[in-house]
């Protein structure tokens, strides 16, 4: 089921996004966050760190998973997703760092580390909530549109679409990275409770697509629909076409 929020501006759409994880993290300090990276989260992230500031909100006994990690980039690498969600949330709260999970990207073994990163979320047992953003071609996490779709964590190729849009980190698109390690859609929607996110007019055709349109590999996010509990928070550019 979709529950579908459409606010305005900004400060509302990061506060929006906040308040549901720190009203979860309020019943539940224990909860098992799933956490995404990209340019829409920053903001929700920024937020809970003020009410972790305030003495709002803890992270303590909460943990968390992130959905991907590109491969070949080392864990300090500035685009590297570790140090993105060390810098822009974990450095900043009380979160145990040992308690953060991303895919190791930089093994050499990237096969090996998805299967261990299965394990891991299945030893995690049920995500209380799954914080998503979404890509312009419908790619959640890094699940590519294709022909079929992945359930567990595994290695993509990035489309060249993704590569374009990520390249803005980048000095340049040869060194966006070719290939990623993502949580599947499988694991994605056994999460309890998930938190899409977008924002911006350059998203309105995808959110109409993932949300309105048919259930298909061709847009991962999609599959969305068919979880029991998804709430979809956009602001007005986002929402517009829907
Ligand atoms: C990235 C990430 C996704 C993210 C998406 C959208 O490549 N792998 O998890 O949701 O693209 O990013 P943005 O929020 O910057 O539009």
């Amino acid at each position: 089921m979709l529950n579908i929020i459409k606010v305005k501006g900004e400060q509302l759409f990061n506060e929006t996004g906040a308040g549901i994880i720190a009203s979860l993290l309020q019943s539940n300090p224990r909860a098992v966050l799933g956490l995404a990276t990209g340019s829409t989260p920053v903001g929700v992230y920024q937020k809970l760190i003020e009410l972790y500031r305030d003495g709002v909100v803890s992270f303590k006994q909460a943990s968390s998973y992130n959905l991907d990690e590109y491969i070949g980039l080392a864990e300090d690498h500035p685009e590297s997703y570790r140090r993105f969600m060390n810098e822009k949330l974990f450095n900043h709260i009380d979160i145990p760092l040992e308690s953060t999970h991303v895919p190791a990207g930089n093994t050499g073994d990237p096969t090996q580390a998805a299967t261990d990163y299965t394990r891991l979320l299945e030893k995690a047992g049920q995500l209380d909530l799954q914080l998503l953003g979404l890509g312009h071609n419908g790619h959640i996490g890094f699940n590519e549109p294709g022909e079929e779709l992945q359930g567990p964590t595994h290695i993509v190729e990035l489309d060249e679409r993704t590569r374009q849009a990520n390249a803005r980190f980048f000095p340049s698109i040869e060194e966006v990275p070719t290939h990623a390690i993502t949580m599947g859609i499988g694991s994605i929607l056994q999460a309890k409770q998930i938190l899409l996110m977008a924002k911006g007019e350059d998203k309105a055709e995808i959110v109409a697509r993932a949300l309105k349109g048919p259930i298909t590999t061709k847009c991962p996010a999609s599959f969305l629909q068919t979880h029991p509990n998804v709430v979809v928070v956009l602001d007005q550019a986002a929402g517009g076409l829907i």
